[in-house]
């Protein structure tokens, strides 16, 4: 499908990954953006540029885990295609397991019943490494086995499952895309915020950085802007639909590794502090990225220096000094 000229609307479009993906379908020409954002996490401010560049672009403050609520805006607005990225974070599971888990179910199946319905035209759905589990094999491909060690985890993966019980069913005309670690301006760096934007603001604070378990553990991180640009490539991709994707640079980094060059980037030679591991860690994540690279063309995916090197500044900036 073309994206110029849709009306797209993006669930958790106000978060990390959802404010970056609004930015690029405003740049691919989609005529109409809507946002459903609980604000549970994610910010208005998130959506700044976006506003900037598209004044009518509507921030609805809605459960996307509300049928009737869905229902009505989709249908007010003949939407085109939904990308769907509302969820809890990986860090609920700890605090609110039930709500990080049935947050991501409610919403899928609300999804595919207004899908299934007519209400909208396609939706784009994003999975998660995470349903994974530990690598069993390295590079993962989409059917390595699933062992989800956290209700996150686990609600995505009952997300795709009952996704792909429609897709068989009725035919519903899906697209999954699978990111592993992403990372870039905009991420929460606060409660449930991950080892990137966490490690820049306790050092741009005079804190140490933590390091969990040995640091050994691996992860495949993406530049958050590499993986909303492929996301829209795949969606306009005929024969990416009906298809679950991996979306990852599919190069591994140690931990240990990337807390370094942080430091390195910020100037800061002080201690770390170590934690143990965190349960339901996993000790290595590499995508295969093959099955997408058939579709499209990955093109230069930002290097980690280069990509920690922009997040970095972006955290110094003035206008982020309410997160530092
Ligand atoms: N960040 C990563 O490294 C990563 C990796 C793999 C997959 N993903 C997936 O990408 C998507 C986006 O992740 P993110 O990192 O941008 O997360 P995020 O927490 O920044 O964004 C999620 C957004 O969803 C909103 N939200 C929560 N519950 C909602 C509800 N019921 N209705 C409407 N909005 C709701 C939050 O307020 C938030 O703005 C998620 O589906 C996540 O599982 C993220």
């Amino acid at each position: 499908m073309r994206l110029a000229g849709a009306t797209v609307l993006v669930t958790g479009g106000a978060g990390f990954i959802g404010s970056h993906l609004v930015d690029h379908l405003i740049e691919r020409g989609a005529s109409t953006v809507i946002v459903v954002d609980t604000l549970w996490l994610g910010r208005e401010s998130n959506l700044a540029d976006a506003r900037a560049r598209r004044p009518d672009l509507e921030l609805l403050k809605e459960d996307a885990a509300n049928m009737d609520a869905m229902r009505a805006v989709i249908e007010r607005h003949h939407v085109d295609v939904v990308f769907n990225l509302a969820t809890r974070p990986l860090g609920n599971s700890f605090t609110d397991p039930r709500g990080a888990y049935m947050t991501s179910v409610d919403i899928a199946v609300n999804l595919a019943e207004l899908l299934r319905g007519g209400a909208f035209g396609r939706l784009v759905h994003y999975s998660t490494s995470e349903i994974y589990g530990d690598a069993l094999v390295a590079p993962m491909p989409e059917d390595h086995p699933t062992r989800p060690t956290t209700p996150y985890a686990a609600g995505k993966l009952a997300a795709d499952v009952l996704l792909q019980s429609w897709i068989e069913l009725f035919r519903i005309p899906v697209l999954t895309i699978r990111p592993f670690n992403n990372y870039g301006p905009r991420q929460n760096d606060r409660d449930y915020g991950a080892v990137i934007p966490v490690t820049i603001r306790r050092i741009a604070s005079g804190q140490a950085p933590i390091l969990e378990g040995t640091g050994d553990q691996t992860r495949d991180f993406t530049f958050v802007r590499d993986t909303v640009r492929l996301t829209a490539d795949l969606c306009e991709t005929e024969a990416a639909w009906g298809q679950t994707l991996n979306v990852a640079c599919a190069r591994e980094v140690r931990i240990r590794d990337l807390i370094e060059a942080i430091c390195r980037e910020m100037g800061y030679t002080g201690d770390v502090e170590h934690r143990p591991a965190r349960p339901g860690d996993h000790r290595r994540h590499l995508a295969s990225t093959e099955r997408a690279r058939r579709l499209v063309s990955f093109g230069d995916l930002t290097p980690i220096d280069t990509g920690i090197a922009e997040t970095v500044a972006w955290y110094r900036e003035p206008r982020a000094s309410d997160r530092i």
